[in-house]
């Protein structure tokens, strides 16, 4: 199919727009949130066209645009009494509501529920082609089923050009985020989605309002949404994408220390700093940030880096709209930075002892964590184990559960296999080690321990005030290693010889630890514990 670029400016293009939705056709509209991909409300055939066209699940509804607040009687069972206040306050604009729908609306646009989504937006253009056309406009955002969404023409043409009988340029959309979506279909008002109307506004006019807890965290495995497009992977550029929490030197040293092209996503003028860097609005501003966010998340991809850290705005208010989309693009994954507890590190060459040390640490109440633990637990995330399959084939994956024989055979196979299996997991093994230095805080422990072979080939010394290192004389090392694990001698010292020498960890500790005479050992712990912990 070929689509028809039309611009706003010339004169006719809405009538167009609304011919071809009257004749059943599908085109992408301006709001003042985002680019809809319109189809006629009352047409199931041309709503069948929207799920196709943009891969939507068939289960995720749609919302019905309007034009006066007239075109909402036909559309419900009964107008809820709160719709007039918040109707006279927030529409034409960026608010959703949901009501218990009429016959006239059919299931292909609520994906069979008995309730039904309404706005009135307040673009221009947008109103315009609703009059002209004189019918309610389904119309959900006009980017591919999973994309950020579209708030330039350009951004629908990347997305659906082919796919749709028409695209309508009207700019880019001064809002940028989607509308807030309430429902009134309990006794309570349910906000389901933030967007541009924050919930405190909603309060102002209707009282307590329960803010979904879909918008803050991941929906349990088998838990049915309030809303169903909570349950979807959304906005998320190609590019993995964690939300970085904390104050800008902190979020500054962490990208500095990744081992991966990584792509800062950062408040305005502080790009800079970055080798890649891309800015999506002012730090106190949400409103600005919420107009720039997608693009910056599409953005992203052009940059062709594999990795994004974006800094994490403020949830509240206008922010809580763009914080609940950064989070979601970012598969729920923030990583805060901001800790209330001295972070260490702890390595060494196999055999040296380290676990030793960490177990007296952990007698002294310092929650240590072993970073090798945490990269077995790091395979069984699903953005992990997506990167693992295509790295290292499709049949990795038997019966839904990882082959991981097979992938250490794969992985082991060369260095550049190696190198390729690190930065699978790397990243997923670093979130998991911050997310337990927040557990060790929220149990009250002294201090974290990062226990990582690895440790200086990864990104986590940033996060450490020193890192202790464990030796031991090659002799001892030979006979722990050959007692723990029951291998012979030649075997130990080949695989001594694949590590990196003593020396090179010494060269980049603050503190070492011999660790020959056990009660020695325990000494200079107590000794780090009180010169540094006390
Ligand atoms: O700003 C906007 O709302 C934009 C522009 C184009 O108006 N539209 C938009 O539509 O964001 P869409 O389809 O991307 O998001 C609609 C959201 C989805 O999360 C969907 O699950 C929810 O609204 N929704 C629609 N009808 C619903 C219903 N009856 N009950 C619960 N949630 C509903
Ligand atoms: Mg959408």
């Amino acid at each position: 199919m070929k689509t028809l670029h039309l611009s706003a400016s010339e004169p006719g293009s809405a009538e167009i727009a609304a011919e071809i939705l009257k004749n059943g056709g599908i085109v992408a509209i301006p709001t003042e949130t985002v680019y809809g991909l319109a189809a006629s409300a009352l047409d199931p055939n041309a709503v069948k066209k929207i799920f196709e066209a943009k891969g939507r699940p068939q289960d995720n509804p749609l919302i019905v645009h309007i034009a006066k607040l007239d075109d909402v009687y036909p559309l419900v069972e009964k107008v809820d009494e709160r719709l007039y206040p918040l109707a006279e306050k927030f529409w034409p604009g960026p608010l959703t509501v949901i009501m218990k729908k009429s016959a006239l609306v059919p299931y292909e646009v609520t994906a069979g529920l008995d309730t039904v989504a309404i706005r009135m937006p307040s673009h221009p253009v947008a109103r315009k082609i609703i009059e002209a056309s004189a019918l309610p406009l389904a119309a959900p955002s006009a980017n591919a089923s999973g994309k950020p969404s579209p708030t330039k023409a350009s951004h629908v043409i990347e997305d659906l050009d082919g796919k749709i009988d028409a695209v309508i340029d009207g700019g880019e959309c001064s809002v940028g985020v989607e509308s807030t979506v309430l429902s009134l279909a309990g006794e309570t008002p349910v906000l389901l989605r933030p967007g541009g109307i924050s919930p405190e506004e909603i309060e102002e006019v209707i009282g307590k309002t329960e803010i979904s807890h879909a918008v803050f965290e991941k929906l349990a495995a088998n838990e049915k949404p309030s809303s169903p497009g909570m349950k979807y992977k959304h906005y998320a550029p190609r590019a993995r994408v964690s939300l970085v929490k904390s104050d800008f030197e902190s979020y500054l040293n962490f990208v500095k220390a990744q081992k991966y092209e990584t792509c800062a996503v950062c408040f305005d003028g502080e790009g800079k700093n970055f080798d890649v860097a891309v800015e999506y609005g002012k730090k106190d501003d949400p409103a600005s940030q919420a107009k720039r966010v997608f693009d910056a998340l599409r953005q992203v991809d052009e940059t062709g880096c594999e990795f994004a850290l974006v800094r994490c705005p403020e949830p509240t208010k206008e922010g809580l709209a763009v914080y609940n989309r950064l989070l979601r693009s970012a598969a729920f994954r923030v990583i805060g930075l901001d800790f209330k507890r001295p972070v260490y590190g702890l390595t060494g060459r196999s055999g040296s002892g380290k676990s030793t040390v960490g177990k007296m640490l952990r007698e002294m109440n310092v929650n240590v964590i072993d970073a090798d633990k945490l990269a077995r637990k790091a395979v069984a995330d699903p953005d992990v184990i997506a990167k693992l399959r295509e790295y290292f084939g499709e049949d990795i994956i038997k019966d839904g559960s990882l082959d991981r024989r097979l992938l250490a055979e794969r992985a082991f196979s060369s260095p550049e296999k190696t190198a390729l299996l690190n930065k699978a997991t790397h990243p997923e093994i670093s979130r998991l080690v911050i997310e337990e230095i927040h557990s060790g805080e929220a149990l009250g422990k002294r201090a974290s321990v990062i226990d990582a072979p690895v440790l200086f080939e990864s990104d986590l010394t940033c996060l450490c005030k020193k890192v202790i290192c464990v030796t031991a004389p090659e002799n001892e090392v030979i006979k722990r290693l050959s007692l723990r694990d029951g291998i012979t001698d030649e075997e130990i010292r080949w695989r001594l010889s694949a590590q990196r020498d003593e020396e090179y960890y010494k060269s980049r500790s603050d503190i070492i630890i011999e660790n020959v005479d056990p009660e020695k050992t325990r000494e200079k712990v107590i000794k780090f514990t009180e010169e540094e912990l006390s």
